[in-house]
């Protein structure tokens, strides 16, 4: 696949934050994480929740729903690191998001 374009760096989420985004028909959680911007799937793989709507804590996505946390960077479950979202390549260029799906 190919970079293409998200949003502009000053729609991010800021440190602390995790937001949703539409992207060639998938819909993405946008992490920054202490100032490290990381894209994965935005469904929890308990019930659904969207992750993109939830907030982070210690370094993880917390979905909104139940609890369950999410490595912004490796999308491993934590508890579970077997159990992965899928991770996408993400870069900021001349104020442009880029993210490969
Ligand atoms: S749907 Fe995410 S923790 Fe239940």
């Amino acid at each position: 696949m190919a970079y293409q374009k998200l949003t502009t760096q000053s729609d991010l989420p800021a440190p602390g934050e995790a937001k949703e985004f539409e992207c060639a028909g998938k819909t993405l959680c946008v992490a920054n994480v202490n100032g490290t911007i990381t894209a994965i799937e935005n469904v929890c793989l308990h019930m659904g929740g969207r992750l993109g709507q939830g907030y982070i804590e210690d370094g993880k996505i917390v979905c909104p729903w139940h609890g369950w946390e999410y490595d912004s960077q490796t999308g491993a479950l934590e508890g579970d690191p077997k159990s992965k979202l899928d991770v996408y390549p993400i870069k900021v260029e001349n104020g442009e998001v880029m993210v490969d799906v």
